[in-house]
């Protein structure tokens, strides 16, 4: 018996090495191994090369505490599943620059073939802002404790997001860093490291004027796109990238890299990774999803991006769940089934409202609290956690009118981030998951996977109303839910 039990072991441990075990799903809550949230925001994926591991970085945030938490580390074999290391870059008490009270943000971790040890950089300042710092710490072992080394200003200017871009073909690593808000400042630079990444040397392009920030490159073989977002604080914007041919320029003239007031999926950019595999070379551009209602729970935004080196075009891939395998370097969408508000039962003063931008023109509007709900029936399940792509539309606007970058569509609006929606499978109201919707823009339909747990059998409803988040009752309008298959293990 025992025997048997371990061969079937054995042979599906096979099978998950042959194949991706996990889907990358954007915008979902990301759980590591141990159960809790993914918590590593606004950092960077480095690959350590004699394992062909990937390292995420990131800032750690805890609930309540928005800065000062350090760096956290997490490896995974597959992007998708995350282990977690603790801390890389632990704050310390009374310390001038990476204290419990500093600012230690975009971390960014690159190894040094000099040193033979793996160099840390963020941005270091204290809580106003006002010293605007490149932080470096270092380390022998990928996964840290990194040592603090110093706080610097970048050939004596300022450094406010930061990023960092080694180019694959010489090896060589670049700093990209805005310079802060103020008038003098509101630049992108792109400096090149010394050759042991402990310092810089000199200037190679500096983006003039255009404002922007959390700067990131994509490398081709052709080509290099600089893509920055714009400033709206912890709201998102649509972000932009530049083309040139070399890292000196001539850039281009910036364009939008997602559909015009998707706010890029509601998303910042701030790092990219390529996956050159046996078959296929992948760019990933790795975002990160703000909330500035609980900044904890920010999610990730990962997803494939589409270059054509001959238009000259970069553009994010929207895919709910996907199916990457970093061997091949090969992704694929993962197919589900649409469940349309069209057919969907209202209740209360929820409402089937003419939508000639929505599903078969029809969306779900009028829904809050417990009683204005939908109910999508007849829904086939597996038995097992599958995502549940919700998608909406919601209307709020985010009253960024006076920013650049901003939704023009209201001056002084709501400031409101999200609604949140409950979701309940099969009437039982003693599990109401939690759905942040996004503000969206106006006749935008985008949405958020939750992963639910259905039973097997086409028998299953899912009902969605709307929770308190802050000022009301309120939902999002529902177009349509896709349920995906479950993950392979
Ligand atoms: C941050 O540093 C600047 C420059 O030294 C200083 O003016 C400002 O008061 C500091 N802020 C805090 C909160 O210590
Ligand atoms: C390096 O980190 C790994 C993973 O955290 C750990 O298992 C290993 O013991 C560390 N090695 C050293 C030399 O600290
Ligand atoms: C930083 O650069 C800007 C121009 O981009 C310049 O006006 C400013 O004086 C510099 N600041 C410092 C501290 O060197
Ligand atoms: C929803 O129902 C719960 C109990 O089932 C109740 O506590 C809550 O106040 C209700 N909310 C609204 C908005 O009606």
């Amino acid at each position: 018996m025992a025997r048997t039990r371990s061969f079937f072991t054995l042979t599906s441990l096979l099978l998950a090495g042959l194949s991706t075990a996990k889907y990358i799903v954007p915008g979902g809550r990301w759980h590591d191994t141990d159960g809790k949230l993914v918590n590593a925001h606004a950092g960077c994926v480095t690959v350590d090369k004699s394992t062909g591991k990937f390292w995420l970085f990131g800032e750690y945030k805890v609930e309540g505490q928005t800065e000062g938490g350090g760096v956290s580390v997490y490896s995974s074999s597959d992007l998708a599943t995350w282990e977690s290391h603790g801390l890389a870059l632990a704050p310390v008490e009374d310390h001038p620059h990476i204290a419990p009270s500093s600012i230690i943000q975009r971390p960014k971790v690159v190894y040094s073939k000099v040193s033979k040890e793996y160099h840390m950089w963020w941005h270091a300042d204290n809580s106003s802002y006002g010293l605007l710092l490149q932080g470096f710490a270092r380390s022998p072992n990928i996964s840290g404790p990194y040592t603090f080394v110093s706080a610097t200003a970048p050939l004596g200017n300022w450094s406010q997001d930061l990023g960092l871009f080694t180019d694959y073909k010489d090896g060589r690593s670049y700093s990209l860093y805005s310079n802060g808000d103020r008038k003098e400042g509101r630049d992108v630079y792109i400096t090149s490291y010394n050759e042991d990444t402990t310092g810089l040397e000199k200037v190679i392009h500096r983006f003039d004027k255009y404002d922007l920030e959390a700067p990131t490159i994509v490398q081709t073989d052709k080509s290099y796109y600089a893509l920055m977002s714009h400033k709206t604080g912890y709201r998102p914007n649509n972000v932009v990238a530049f083309r040139a041919d070399s890292l000196a320029g001539p850039w281009s003239q910036p364009f939008m890299v997602a559909p015009l007031n998707t706010r890029t999926f509601s998303s910042q950019s701030g790092f990219n990774l390529r996956i050159e595999g046996t078959k296929k070379t992948t760019d990933l551009y790795l975002g990160d999803q703000w909330d500035s209602n609980s900044l904890w729970e920010s999610r990730y935004i990962w997803l494939p991006i589409d270059i054509d080196d001959k238009k000259k075009t970069l553009n994010l891939v929207w895919n709910d769940v996907y199916d990457l395998n970093v061997k091949t370097g090969e992704w694929s969408p993962v197919k589900g089934t649409a469940y349309y508000g069209k057919d969907a039962k209202t209740n209360g003063a929820a409402f089937k409202q003419e939508a000639n931008f929505a599903s078969q023109g029809t969306i779900v509007a009028g829904i809050a609290g417990n009683d204005s709900t939908v109910t999508f029936e007849g829904i086939e399940g597996t038995g097992k956690p599958q995502w549940v792509s919700f998608y909406y539309q919601n209307t709020d606007d985010l009253g960024f009118g006076d920013q650049p970058g901003g939704t023009p569509d209201r001056i002084g609006g709501a400031w409101q981030l999200r609604r949140i929606a409950s979701v309940v499978v099969n009437g039982d109201t003693s599990k109401v998951e939690t759905l942040f919707q996004r503000d969206t823009h106006k006749s935008i339909i985008l949405s958020t996977p939750l992963l639910l747990t259905l039973v097997k059998g086409k028998k299953n409803t899912i009902t969605v109303g709307g929770l308190y988040n802050g000022f009301d009752y309120k939902g999002a309008d529902i177009d349509r839910i896709v349920v995906y298959p479950s993950e392979k293990s």
